[in-house]
């Protein structure tokens, strides 16, 4: 039923590329790699096949789609009246993983923007993405290709895991580059207003925007601080079926974290519960004493944000595997790329305790 296409990522086969393109251009669904994470395509102006990837994520109808162009030219066919500010960061950041809010062209169905006036776009910086956009000729819509409410899937694996069954083809190009989705930007806001920490940080943007970007609570990943200004945002998110219990280091004494999520894990096996401690490299000989009941993955060094973005989803997924009853993650330090990875961690929780 679904079809599994492979390639090199770096040379695209021109087959697959035909293959896939030929079935958007008939109005199917192909989940295909971007430099961030797998996306779910669609042709952005067929209202069937858009509806197809609602319906094959159970994405709920309000959460918009982000539109994907592989050329500057097809900007027009989506967006009007695109300010000058947006003009300059997608100068800089394009192609890549920074997705702007635009005011939507009339041509853009309502069902991908999710019934608003605005529409997300971006340009993905991945040969196979900007190579099959080229080869379907017009834009494409595409949210992360993992079922509402999964953590987004960084290799095929994970999108058949999911998907499988439900989308027309699959394109494996092997692992993403980030590991995690877009930044997104409320361009129109005055100032800039961040929808979604992502890929690209908030330092890098603003430093050629030359403003600052207001992040809202939201954008750290507090779910009940969430309002109508970022559909979508709402939702539970990135989450694996095991509970995560986050140990959020906000007082940046990471030794006192560590404590915290030695603790919280030895109250749990006391009470018979498996544990399974999520931890930085550096950190992982301190949960040793505790070991023999706990399972201890690593997620990357505490010095390394671009590492620990790239394991996140993976992480998250794998621990589902493991038949634990209780995750406990340790969170990083909230700048750069650490924004980013404490929004998904947030989501992903059932509980969130300071340290
Ligand atoms: O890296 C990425 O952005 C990946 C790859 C596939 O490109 N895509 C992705 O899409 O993460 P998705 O659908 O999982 O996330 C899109 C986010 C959602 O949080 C949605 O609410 C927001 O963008 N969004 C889309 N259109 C919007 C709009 N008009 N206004 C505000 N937020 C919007
Ligand atoms: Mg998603």
């Amino acid at each position: 039923m679904t079809m599994i296409l492979k390639t090199d990522p770096q040379r695209p086969d021109p087959e697959v590329l035909r293959t896939a393109a030929e079935i958007l251009r008939g109005g199917g669904i192909v989940a295909f790699p971007t430099e961030t994470v797998y996306g779910l395509a669609a042709v952005v102006f067929n209202e069937a096949a858009v509806k197809k990837i609602f319906f094959a994520k159970m994405r709920p109808p309000d959460n918009p789609l982000i539109v994907h162009i592989s050329d500057i030219s097809m900007l027009d066919e989506v967006a009007v009246n695109v300010p000058k500010k947006a003009y300059n960061l997608m100068e800089t950041f394009w192609p890549g993983p920074l997705t702007l809010i635009l005011p939507k062209h009339h041509n853009v169905p309502k069902t991908v923007t999710g019934g608003l006036d605005t529409v997300a776009v971006r340009m993905p910086a991945h040969p196979v993405a900007m190579m099959l956009i080229n080869e379907v000729g017009v834009p494409i819509a595409a949210p992360s290709a993992n079922l509402a409410g999964r953590p987004s899937p960084t290799t095929a694996a994970h999108v058949i895991r999911d998907l499988y069954g439900r989308i027309d083809a699959i394109i494996d190009a092997g692992e993403t580059i980030y590991g995690v989705e877009s930044t997104v930007v409320n361009i129109l806001a005055e100032p800039p207003l961040l929808l979604r920490p992502g890929a690209y940080t908030v330092e890098d943007l603003e430093r050629v925007l030359g403003e600052k970007i207001t992040i809202p609570e939201f954008a750290r990943g507090y779910i009940e601080a969430e309002d109508a200004l970022a559909p979508g945002m709402k939702y539970k998110h990135y989450s694996p079926e095991t509970p995560i219990i986050l140990i959020d280091p906000s007082s940046g004494d990471v030794k006192k974290m560590v404590d915290v999520v030695r603790d919280t894990a030895l109250s749990y096996i006391n009470e018979g519960y498996r544990v399974c401690i999520v931890a930085t490299f550096e950190n992982v000989d301190e949960y040793s004493s505790i070991s023999r009941n706990a399972v201890v993955l690593g997620l990357g060094s505490r010095k390394n944000a671009f590492e620990i973005a790239k394991n996140l989803f993976k992480i998250l997924r794998s621990i589902d595997d493991l038949n634990c009853d209780i995750a406990i993650i340790e969170g990083v330090q909230e700048k750069g790329l650490g924004l980013t990875v404490m929004n998904r961690l947030r989501k992903a929780s059932k509980t969130i305790i300071k340290a």
